[in-house]
Order: structure tokens, then sequence, then C-alpha cells
């Protein structure tokens, strides 16, 4: 489940990028279309997440690290939050610096606590 949770969270991560490209361009049609991918995508990286979340509550597991945890959905799910946004807004030419901010922000902090802190997932 952690590889397709870091699958999902990835191509999230191209897809915001070409469709802020795409509409940056003008091109709404290809732009509106990856749109509408990446919003299946999140559906994907919400239920991977929740499934990652779900071995932590399994009652037989006692994996600690409890505040990071709510930390690193917190991240997460204001990373998906921030690229809808930035979607959005490109979409309609508004200001949309800030939500790049927090996306990046929002991403440091899943990324480092995924990877660094919690005990799940693909790495030693
Ligand atoms: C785009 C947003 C997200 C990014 C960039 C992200 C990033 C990551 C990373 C890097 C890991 C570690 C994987 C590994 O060690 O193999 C991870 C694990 C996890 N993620 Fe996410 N994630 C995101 C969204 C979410 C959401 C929305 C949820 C909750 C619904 C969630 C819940 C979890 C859980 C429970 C784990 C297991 C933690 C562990 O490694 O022990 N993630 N995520």
């Amino acid at each position: 489940m952690a590889h397709m949770h870091i699958t999902s969270w990835v191509l999230a991560v191209i897809l915001i990028i070409l469709v802020a490209i795409l509409y940056k361009q003008e091109n709404t049609k290809v732009g509106k279309i990856l749109h509408m991918v990446l919003r299946l995508d999140y559906l994907f990286i919400l239920y991977t997440g929740a499934s990652l979340l779900g071995e932590y509550l399994s009652k037989d597991s006692n994996l600690g690290h409890t505040g990071e945890l709510i930390i690193k959905v917190i991240a997460g799910l204001w990373v998906i939050i921030s690229m809808e946004m930035i979607g959005v807004k490109t979409g309609k030419n508004k200001p949309v610096k800030s939500w790049w901010i927090q996306f990046v922000i929002g991403a440091i902090i899943a990324i480092g606590l995924g990877f660094g802190r919690l005990p799940l997932g693909i790495l030693p």
C-alpha cells in the first residue's frame, strides 16, 4: 500500500505542474482533462493514505508516533487542498503564489514525516 500511496502522490505532483502550465498557456481543453485526472488521483491518494492509517489503527499494531501521524495526515490533506486551489485559480487567471507556497510547505512536511519519521513504508 505504501508503494501505491507514493505512486499516487508522485503522479499528482506531475499532474498539477502540467495543469498549471497548460492553463497558463491558455490550453484549457487539455488542461481541463488533466485537471479531472488529477481529481481522480486525489481519491487514490486518500484511499491509500486511509488504508495506511488503518494499519496504524488496527488493534494489534502498536506503532506509536501518534502525534507525528496526526501532523502527517493534516499535511497530506493540506497538499491536496493546495493542488486543487492552484488548479482552479490558475484556470481563472487569479493570483496563485500563496497556494504554491502552501503546497511546497505541506509537501515538505508530508514527505519529511512520511519518509523520515513514520515507521510504515518502503524505506528501512
Ligand atoms: C499529496 C499529499 C501526500 C504526500 C506528498 C504524502 C507523502 C507520504 C510519504 C512520503 C509517505 C511515506 C511512504 C514510505 O515511507 O514508504 C506517506 C505515508 C503515509 N501517508 Fe501520505 N502523503 C500524502 C497524502 C496523505 C493523505 C491525504 C493521508 C491520509 C488520509 C496520508 C496518510 C499517510 C499514512 C497513514 C502514511 C503511513 C506513514 C508511514 O510511513 O508510516 N497521506 N505519505
